[in-house]
């Protein structure tokens, strides 16, 4: 099928917490350079995505941080998207979930559905929480592990152990909105039945798409050879799209039935078109996603696109496997995760070596580990000490030899080097090109990286340096040494400009720099200059180089490992202490259950003042404070140093928690707790009394 448009669509993100470099490996980097390469060969693609903002993992974030869904959604959909931008991820649009339009959208075709009778209604049994007057999801149901005993499994998984759970196996469940013994109680919904579709599914997929990749395609047919059933398209909540009937009062349409009519709402948002890139039969609907998504994109979405009718199908789903972490598994509630937002801020200007190292090892067949090391060395050894080094040396050298002007090409001096570098260049064209359309970025960048090679292996060979030398004689070998050089150097130029084309859907950021350094403008990035080895004009003068790769250092990745490893503790000693970070454990205590004042009275809480600080070595939140409390003085390890530098806090009088057990972190007996608070900002703020009082002064 020849295809006059393409839409291409990357899975929306729940808008309950910053994204991780497991997602932009999976899904947001390969949908970029997929979408990068078609604009470059020019052809008509839209790539949309957005915030997904409804369902059960924001209503639990925001209950855990005591404040609305909307304001977990605002908060997040804003770290999101920024953290997009910088990325270089180029989204024609990025909506969110919570529009009007996609609310209208999403309701209209339920609506749409349901006026075909194409719903079945059934009346079921589900927990419901008495005291806070609400159906509870399952996840809302919390209750002691029947595998390992965890006191806080929920009601569809155990985090601690992995089991999946149903909330009737949990030992003394309770609801985590009230701590009340959840009831079950009667409650209507809209099933959307899945087994009418079956026969059109398989042959669909099984039958018609054994081009979609092993793991897609095999996750599919296991789908559709156990068989499909109903399933409920509605839930009970007030967090969500209300279900557009009068009788479904507290009824909202169920996430993964409103999220990918967000596609849908933001192409709409996007663009007046938006029905060519929906309802054309030569639309090319390409699904960027993780391996967790795979049947709502080809089982269930389809099955809802064909049943309102006059929807175009997915030609293709690319999904990836999952992207683990130095060897364990990406897990946001034990923060084993390298957070987007906070790489861009360790290091920033190198957005695009975290995008190659991303691809280079992409979960393509099979899930795959992202270490500190491997990301060093790649970028090391490959970006900077090859890609950047061929282009760096190839600018300096003109700049000596050439006057920064391109040399010209004596056409009949060339030689078998000077044939093979060309050959190549044309050869690379081809192969990244096809490598990308069947959606194998990983072997495509590496092609980039090898035409780079082999530039510092023709360089090498030519050894224009050396050439140079006689440049300078007086003999006839002058003029013929000048000729060589100008024809390697003119190669190079040549070479590089290509390498720009070829690297843009990869390394965008790099390819921008390269096209200043050029002085050409976006328009050489055309994909059908790719190949030609007249891309920059004779005589043309260029700028000077630019860096395009630093080395990084060992301590910069020793420090990421150890901000790796201090995340996973940060829960236990978030148990001990409150300087808490991260949005997770904001507002966490809003719950607590009542204490009397003999409770209260137990805490020996006292006024002390802080006589010398220091930063604890390889702990990026923890400071050792000596703290004069009258009587006596006593070590305190407190995690504030994201908040307070070691200097500013000597002199500063804290209230310090003297009775509490002490502990030990880092190595260092931590022999009390000092109290602050978290402003709007996260920051944590001391808390002090308002003027000073002498040390050892209690607190009540
Ligand atoms: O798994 C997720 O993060 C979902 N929010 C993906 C939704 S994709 C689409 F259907 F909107
Ligand atoms: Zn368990």
């Amino acid at each position: 099928m020849d295809y006059n448009r393409i839409l291409v669509t990357a899975a929306l993100p729940y808008a309950n917490g910053p994204v991780h470099i497991g997602h932009m490996a999976g899904v947001y980097v390969p949908a970029d350079i997929y979408v990068r390469y078609q604009r470059q060969q020019k052809r008509d693609v839209q790539f949309v995505c957005g915030s997904d903002e409804h369902g059960v993992p924001i209503t639990i974030r925001a209950m855990k941080e005591g404040v609305t869904p909307q304001q977990i959604v605002d908060k997040y959909h804003a770290i999101i998207k920024e953290s997009f931008e910088q990325m270089g991820i180029s989204f024609d649009i990025y909506s969110r979930t919570s529009n009007k339009l996609h609310h209208e959208t999403a309701a209209g075709f339920f609506k749409k559905l349901y006026d075909d009778g194409l719903f079945e209604e059934k009346e079921t049994e589900q927990y419901y929480d008495e005291k806070a007057k609400t159906f509870l999801a399952d996840r809302y149901i919390v209750g002691t592990c029947p595998v390992c005993a965890n006191a806080n499994a929920y009601g569809d998984q155990c985090e601690k152990c992995g089991s999946t759970l149903s909330p009737e196996q949990l030992i003394n469940p309770r609801s985590a909105l009230s701590d009340a013994v959840p009831v079950k109680k009667k409650t209507k919904h809209w099933y959307f039945p899945l087994q009418n579709y079956e026969a059109w599914l398989k042959e669909w997929i099984i039958d018609g798409h054994k081009d979609w990749k092993n793991n897609v395609y095999g996750q599919c047919k296991s789908w559709l050879d156990s068989g499909l059933q109903s399933r409920a398209m509605t839930r009970d909540s007030n967090w969500g799209i209300k279900v557009p009937l009068p009788e479904a009062e507290g009824k909202v349409l169920y996430v993964w039935f409103d999220a990918p009519i967000g596609y849908i709402s933001a192409t709409k948002e996007l663009t007046g078109k938006w029905a060519d890139y929906w309802c054309k039969e030569d639309t090319k609907l390409v699904h960027f996603i993780g391996k967790d998504n795979i049947v709502f994109h080809c089982i269930i979405f389809p099955a809802m696109l064909r049943a309102h009718g006059n929807f175009v199908l997915p030609d293709n789903v690319p999904a990836n496997e999952f992207l683990n972490i130095e060897g364990d598994k990406v897990s946001t509630s034990r923060n084993w995760a390298v957070w987007v937002d906070q790489y861009l801020k360790d290091f920033p200007g190198s957005e695009d070596v975290l995008r190659y190292v991303l691809c280079a090892n992409a979960p393509e067949t099979k899930d795959n580990d992202f270490t500190w090391k491997d990301f060093q060395d790649r970028n090391n050894n490959e970006l900077a000490s090859i890609f950047g080094n061929f282009v760096n040396r190839t600018w300096v050298l003109m700049h000596k030899l050439c006057g920064g002007k391109v040399p010209r090409l004596h056409e009949d001096i060339l030689d078998d080097d000077d044939k093979w570098i060309i050959d190549e260049i044309k050869k690379s064209k081809v192969n990244i090109e096809n490598l990308i359309e069947e959606y194998k970025f990983r072997d495509s960048l590496y092609e980039v990286i090898d035409l780079s090679r082999k530039g510092n292996q023709y360089m090498q060979k030519k050894e224009p340096w050396i050439k140079a030398k006689k440049m300078t004689d007086d003999g006839p070998g002058s003029k013929a040494a000048q000729k060589e050089v100008d024809n390697c150097l003119h190669l190079c130029l040549q070479l590089t400009a290509n390498l720009a084309i070829l690297a843009n859907p990869f390394l965008p950021h790099t390819a921008k720099k390269m096209l200043h350094m050029m002085k050409v403008v976006d328009k050489m990035l055309d994909w059908e200059n790719a190949g030609k080895i007249k891309l920059l004009s004779v005589g043309y003068s260029l700028r000077a180089p630019e860096l395009l790769f630093k080395k990084i250092e060992d301590d910069e990745i020793r420090t990421q490992i150890e901000k790796l490893k201090s995340g996973l503790t940060k829960k236990e000693e978030a148990k001990m202490e409150p300087a808490k970070t991260g949005a997770e454990n904001q507002h966490s205590d809003t719950n607590k259950p009542e204490i009397v004042y003999d409770d209260f009275a137990k805490l020996d809480l006292r006024v002390g003042t802080v006589i010398t600080c220091k930063k604890v070595e390889k702990a990026d939140k923890l400071l050792k404070l000596t703290i004069d409390l009258g009587a006596e003085t006593r070590t305190i390890v407190s995690g504030i140093a994201l908040h307070y530098n070691s200097s500013e806090m000597i002199g500063k009088q804290v209230v310090v928690v003297v009775n509490l057990a002490p502990r030990k972190m880092k190595g260092i007996e931590s022999q009390g707790m000092i109290l602050t608070a978290e402003d709007k900002d996260g920051k944590l703020r001391l808390l002090k009394p308002e003027e000073a009082v002498i040390p050892g002064s209690s607190v009540s």
